[in-house]
Protein backbone atom coordinates (compact mmCIF):
# COMPACT_ATOMS: atom_id res chain seq x y z
CA UNK A 1 0.00 0.00 0.00
CA UNK A 2 2.89 2.88 1.48
CA UNK A 3 4.72 1.74 -1.73
CA UNK A 4 1.99 2.24 -4.16
CA UNK A 5 0.95 5.58 -2.48
CA UNK A 6 5.05 6.39 -3.48
CA UNK A 7 5.06 5.60 -6.35
CA UNK A 8 1.86 8.02 -7.42
CA UNK A 9 3.47 10.42 -5.65
CA UNK A 10 6.84 10.59 -7.84
CA UNK A 11 4.30 10.11 -10.51
CA UNK A 12 2.60 13.53 -9.55
CA UNK A 13 5.94 15.46 -8.90
CA UNK A 14 7.11 14.39 -12.25
CA UNK A 15 3.81 15.94 -14.04
CA UNK A 16 5.05 19.19 -12.34
CA UNK A 17 3.05 19.30 -8.61
CA UNK A 18 7.00 20.08 -7.38
CA UNK A 19 6.97 20.76 -3.72
CA UNK A 20 3.98 17.86 -3.33
CA UNK A 21 5.15 15.64 0.07
CA UNK A 22 4.21 12.42 0.88
CA UNK A 23 2.95 11.34 4.06
CA UNK A 24 5.45 9.99 6.81
CA UNK A 25 4.75 6.43 7.88
CA UNK A 26 6.46 3.51 9.31
CA UNK A 27 10.31 3.42 10.20
CA UNK A 28 11.54 0.97 7.45
CA UNK A 29 13.44 1.66 4.15
CA UNK A 30 10.02 3.02 2.76
CA UNK A 31 10.09 5.53 5.21
CA UNK A 32 13.66 6.68 4.20
CA UNK A 33 12.55 6.56 0.38
CA UNK A 34 9.49 8.67 1.51
CA UNK A 35 11.89 10.99 3.16
CA UNK A 36 14.20 11.25 0.35
CA UNK A 37 11.98 12.41 -1.85
CA UNK A 38 9.92 14.62 -0.16
CA UNK A 39 13.90 16.57 0.16
CA UNK A 40 14.09 16.44 -3.37
CA UNK A 41 10.39 17.49 -4.13
CA UNK A 42 10.90 20.59 -2.18
CA UNK A 43 14.60 21.26 -3.65
CA UNK A 44 13.14 20.98 -7.35
CA UNK A 45 10.52 23.73 -6.16
CA UNK A 46 12.86 25.93 -4.29
CA UNK A 47 15.02 25.77 -7.24
CA UNK A 48 12.18 26.17 -10.06
CA UNK A 49 10.77 29.11 -8.44
CA UNK A 50 14.27 30.47 -7.95
CA UNK A 51 14.65 30.37 -11.64
CA UNK A 52 11.61 32.00 -12.17
CA UNK A 53 11.91 34.52 -10.59
CA UNK A 54 15.39 35.75 -12.00
CA UNK A 55 13.75 35.45 -15.59
CA UNK A 56 10.76 37.45 -14.11
CA UNK A 57 13.56 40.22 -13.04
CA UNK A 58 15.34 40.19 -16.40
CA UNK A 59 12.19 40.88 -17.99
CA UNK A 60 11.07 43.59 -15.98
CA UNK A 61 15.22 44.76 -16.44
CA UNK A 62 14.60 44.67 -20.30
CA UNK A 63 11.34 46.56 -20.19
CA UNK A 64 12.64 49.37 -17.93
CA UNK A 65 15.97 49.44 -19.40
CA UNK A 66 13.54 49.76 -23.19
CA UNK A 67 11.68 52.47 -21.87
CA UNK A 68 14.70 54.78 -20.56
CA UNK A 69 16.37 54.10 -23.47
CA UNK A 70 13.68 54.71 -25.70
CA UNK A 71 12.79 58.44 -24.02
CA UNK A 72 16.45 59.67 -25.29
CA UNK A 73 16.31 58.03 -28.44
CA UNK A 74 12.83 59.33 -29.87
CA UNK A 75 13.95 62.95 -29.28
CA UNK A 76 17.39 62.47 -31.07
CA UNK A 77 15.64 61.09 -33.93
CA UNK A 78 12.81 64.02 -33.65
CA UNK A 79 15.35 66.87 -34.13
CA UNK A 80 17.41 65.02 -36.34
CA UNK A 81 14.65 64.88 -38.57
CA UNK A 82 13.72 68.35 -38.76
CA UNK A 83 17.42 69.30 -39.44
CA UNK A 84 17.17 66.90 -42.37
CA UNK A 85 14.42 68.28 -43.79
CA UNK A 86 15.81 71.73 -43.09
CA UNK A 87 12.62 72.88 -40.90
CA UNK A 88 14.62 75.87 -38.97
CA UNK A 89 14.87 79.01 -39.67
CA UNK A 90 17.85 80.79 -39.34
CA UNK A 91 21.58 79.61 -37.19
CA UNK A 92 20.42 80.15 -33.59
CA UNK A 93 17.43 77.51 -33.66
CA UNK A 94 19.72 75.03 -36.00
CA UNK A 95 22.42 75.12 -33.11
CA UNK A 96 19.42 74.95 -30.12
CA UNK A 97 18.41 71.64 -32.21
CA UNK A 98 22.36 70.39 -32.34
CA UNK A 99 22.65 71.37 -28.11
CA UNK A 100 19.67 69.15 -27.78
CA UNK A 101 20.73 66.82 -29.55
CA UNK A 102 24.21 66.61 -28.04
CA UNK A 103 22.97 66.84 -24.30
CA UNK A 104 20.27 63.48 -25.25
CA UNK A 105 22.81 61.65 -27.03
CA UNK A 106 25.07 62.42 -23.76
CA UNK A 107 21.99 60.71 -21.59
CA UNK A 108 21.67 58.14 -23.72
CA UNK A 109 25.44 57.11 -23.22
CA UNK A 110 25.28 57.43 -19.60
CA UNK A 111 22.19 55.06 -19.40
CA UNK A 112 23.59 52.81 -21.27
CA UNK A 113 27.50 52.99 -19.29
CA UNK A 114 25.56 52.46 -16.06
CA UNK A 115 23.87 49.62 -17.07
CA UNK A 116 26.60 48.02 -18.29
CA UNK A 117 28.11 48.65 -15.23
CA UNK A 118 24.63 47.05 -13.00
CA UNK A 119 25.00 43.80 -15.53
CA UNK A 120 28.66 43.88 -15.00
CA UNK A 121 28.70 44.11 -11.32
CA UNK A 122 26.04 41.11 -11.40
CA UNK A 123 27.44 38.41 -12.71
CA UNK A 124 28.72 36.04 -10.89
CA UNK A 125 32.21 36.21 -11.44
CA UNK A 126 33.33 39.93 -11.12
CA UNK A 127 36.78 40.00 -9.98
CA UNK A 128 37.63 42.82 -7.37
CA UNK A 129 41.20 44.17 -7.84
CA UNK A 130 42.04 44.50 -3.99
CA UNK A 131 44.59 46.25 -2.25
CA UNK A 132 45.02 47.22 1.31
CA UNK A 133 44.24 51.33 1.59
CA UNK A 134 44.10 53.66 4.61
CA UNK A 135 40.25 54.27 4.79
CA UNK A 136 40.44 57.90 6.69
CA UNK A 137 43.18 59.08 4.06
CA UNK A 138 41.17 57.71 1.14
CA UNK A 139 37.75 59.35 2.18
CA UNK A 140 39.62 62.90 3.59
CA UNK A 141 41.10 62.96 -0.42
CA UNK A 142 37.47 62.43 -1.96
CA UNK A 143 35.43 65.06 0.52
CA UNK A 144 38.27 66.87 -0.09
CA UNK A 145 37.60 67.24 -3.88
CA UNK A 146 33.56 67.52 -3.18
CA UNK A 147 33.88 70.07 -0.79
CA UNK A 148 33.75 73.59 -3.32
CA UNK A 149 31.01 71.38 -5.11
CA UNK A 150 28.85 70.80 -1.77
CA UNK A 151 29.34 74.83 -1.12
CA UNK A 152 28.26 76.08 -4.35
CA UNK A 153 25.26 74.00 -3.55
CA UNK A 154 24.67 75.76 -0.70
CA UNK A 155 26.14 72.86 1.97
CA UNK A 156 27.48 73.30 4.45
CA UNK A 157 30.28 69.97 5.26
CA UNK A 158 30.37 68.91 8.85
CA UNK A 159 33.09 65.99 8.74
CA UNK A 160 33.79 63.76 11.17
CA UNK A 161 37.17 61.93 10.24
CA UNK A 162 39.33 60.01 12.62
CA UNK A 163 43.02 60.89 12.03
CA UNK A 164 43.79 57.45 12.75
CA UNK A 165 44.90 54.93 9.76
CA UNK A 166 41.50 52.39 9.13
CA UNK A 167 43.43 49.58 6.58
CA UNK A 168 40.73 48.01 5.02
CA UNK A 169 41.11 45.81 1.61
CA UNK A 170 39.03 47.52 -1.57
CA UNK A 171 38.99 48.06 -5.15
CA UNK A 172 39.42 51.62 -4.62
CA UNK A 173 37.36 52.83 -8.50
CA UNK A 174 34.75 50.65 -7.62
CA UNK A 175 34.73 51.96 -4.15
CA UNK A 176 34.82 55.68 -5.25
CA UNK A 177 32.17 55.51 -7.29
CA UNK A 178 30.09 54.15 -4.17
CA UNK A 179 31.01 57.58 -2.57
CA UNK A 180 30.42 59.58 -5.30
CA UNK A 181 26.99 58.28 -5.99
CA UNK A 182 26.44 58.96 -2.45
CA UNK A 183 27.52 62.38 -2.48
CA UNK A 184 25.84 63.43 -5.56
CA UNK A 185 22.48 61.87 -4.21
CA UNK A 186 23.31 64.43 -1.23
CA UNK A 187 23.85 67.06 -3.45
CA UNK A 188 20.61 66.37 -6.02
CA UNK A 189 18.19 65.64 -2.85
CA UNK A 190 18.99 67.48 0.19
CA UNK A 191 16.80 70.72 1.25
CA UNK A 192 19.28 73.54 0.46
CA UNK A 193 20.85 75.44 2.11
CA UNK A 194 21.47 73.01 4.79
CA UNK A 195 23.93 70.91 6.42
CA UNK A 196 25.92 68.06 4.77
CA UNK A 197 27.37 65.24 7.53
CA UNK A 198 30.08 62.97 6.65
CA UNK A 199 31.37 60.85 9.95
CA UNK A 200 34.15 57.80 9.59
CA UNK A 201 34.39 55.84 12.88
CA UNK A 202 35.90 52.69 13.48
CA UNK A 203 34.40 50.10 15.87
CA UNK A 204 35.89 46.63 16.93
CA UNK A 205 36.58 45.26 13.99
CA UNK A 206 34.45 47.79 11.69
CA UNK A 207 34.61 50.64 9.62
CA UNK A 208 31.55 52.93 9.71
CA UNK A 209 31.19 55.44 7.43
CA UNK A 210 27.72 57.95 8.03
CA UNK A 211 26.49 60.56 5.10
CA UNK A 212 23.44 62.32 6.14
CA UNK A 213 21.40 64.95 4.49
CA UNK A 214 18.08 67.07 5.16
CA UNK A 215 15.18 66.42 3.09
CA UNK A 216 11.84 67.74 3.31
CA UNK A 217 9.92 64.04 3.62
CA UNK A 218 11.24 60.74 3.59
CA UNK A 219 11.73 59.64 -0.37
CA UNK A 220 9.58 56.39 0.37
CA UNK A 221 7.96 54.87 3.73
CA UNK A 222 10.87 51.92 3.10
CA UNK A 223 13.61 53.56 2.27
CA UNK A 224 15.81 50.87 2.07
CA UNK A 225 13.75 50.54 -1.12
CA UNK A 226 15.78 52.91 -2.62
CA UNK A 227 18.53 50.44 -3.18
CA UNK A 228 16.44 48.61 -5.53
CA UNK A 229 17.24 49.13 -9.53
CA UNK A 230 15.79 52.09 -11.21
CA UNK A 231 13.91 52.97 -7.92
CA UNK A 232 13.86 56.74 -8.18
CA UNK A 233 11.56 57.96 -5.41
CA UNK A 234 8.18 60.30 -6.14
CA UNK A 235 7.83 61.88 -9.48
CA UNK A 236 9.07 65.16 -8.67
CA UNK A 237 12.35 63.20 -7.77
CA UNK A 238 12.07 62.00 -11.19
CA UNK A 239 13.64 64.90 -13.11
CA UNK A 240 16.67 65.03 -11.76
CA UNK A 241 18.17 63.00 -14.78
CA UNK A 242 19.23 60.63 -12.91
CA UNK A 243 19.00 56.45 -13.64
CA UNK A 244 17.75 54.86 -10.02
CA UNK A 245 20.64 52.58 -10.61
CA UNK A 246 23.06 54.13 -8.65
CA UNK A 247 22.39 53.03 -5.28
CA UNK A 248 21.76 49.33 -6.41
CA UNK A 249 25.17 49.61 -8.17
CA UNK A 250 26.50 50.69 -4.96
CA UNK A 251 24.63 48.02 -2.80
CA UNK A 252 27.10 44.90 -5.02
CA UNK A 253 29.97 46.83 -4.74
CA UNK A 254 29.47 47.11 -0.88
CA UNK A 255 28.18 43.50 -0.66
CA UNK A 256 31.43 42.55 -2.91
CA UNK A 257 33.58 43.51 -0.53
CA UNK A 258 32.23 41.90 2.48
CA UNK A 259 30.33 44.89 3.66
CA UNK A 260 27.01 46.56 4.50
CA UNK A 261 25.16 49.72 2.98
CA UNK A 262 21.79 50.79 4.42
CA UNK A 263 19.42 53.52 4.59
CA UNK A 264 17.51 55.01 7.38
CA UNK A 265 15.57 57.85 8.04
CA UNK A 266 15.04 59.92 11.08
CA UNK A 267 13.26 63.43 12.03
CA UNK A 268 14.47 65.21 8.31
CA UNK A 269 17.46 63.80 8.09
CA UNK A 270 18.52 60.72 5.90
CA UNK A 271 21.28 58.93 6.45
CA UNK A 272 23.48 56.45 4.28
CA UNK A 273 25.53 53.99 6.61
CA UNK A 274 28.12 51.98 4.95
CA UNK A 275 30.27 49.05 6.77
CA UNK A 276 33.44 47.47 6.04
CA UNK A 277 35.79 44.47 7.65
CA UNK A 278 38.80 46.26 8.82
CA UNK A 279 41.56 44.68 7.49
CA UNK A 280 44.24 43.47 9.75
CA UNK A 281 46.69 41.33 8.82
N1 LIG B 1 20.75 61.56 -0.03
C1 LIG B 1 19.47 61.35 -0.40
N2 LIG B 1 18.46 62.05 0.15
C2 LIG B 1 17.19 61.83 -0.23
N3 LIG B 1 16.80 60.94 -1.15
C3 LIG B 1 17.76 60.19 -1.74
C4 LIG B 1 19.14 60.36 -1.39
N4 LIG B 1 19.85 59.50 -2.13
C5 LIG B 1 18.98 58.83 -2.90
N5 LIG B 1 17.71 59.23 -2.70
C6 LIG B 1 16.51 58.71 -3.38
O1 LIG B 1 16.85 57.40 -3.87
C7 LIG B 1 16.66 57.31 -5.28
C8 LIG B 1 17.67 56.36 -5.88
O2 LIG B 1 18.99 56.88 -5.85
P1 LIG B 1 20.04 56.35 -6.93
O3 LIG B 1 19.94 54.87 -6.99
O4 LIG B 1 21.38 56.94 -6.66
O5 LIG B 1 19.44 56.88 -8.31
P2 LIG B 1 19.49 58.31 -9.04
O6 LIG B 1 20.50 59.16 -8.32
O7 LIG B 1 19.94 57.95 -10.41
O8 LIG B 1 18.08 58.85 -8.99
C9 LIG B 1 16.77 58.75 -5.76
O9 LIG B 1 16.08 58.93 -6.97
C10 LIG B 1 16.12 59.52 -4.61
O10 LIG B 1 14.71 59.50 -4.70
MG1 LIG C 1 22.41 58.56 -7.70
Amino acid sequence: MYLKLISESVNHIANGKLGMTIGIEGKDELTQLAQNINYMSKELENKFEYERRIENEKNELITNVSHDLRTPLTSIIGYLDLLKKGQYDNKLQYQECLEIIYSKSQRLKYLIDELFEYTRLSSPDVKLKLSEVDLAGLLEQIVGEYIPIFEKEQLSVQKSIREEYIPVLMDVEKMVRVYENLFMNAIKFSLKPSELHIKLEAKRNKAILKVSNKTEKPPVNDVNKLFERFFRGDKARRNNHGTGLGLAISKRIVELHDGIICAEYKEGWMNFILEYPIYRK
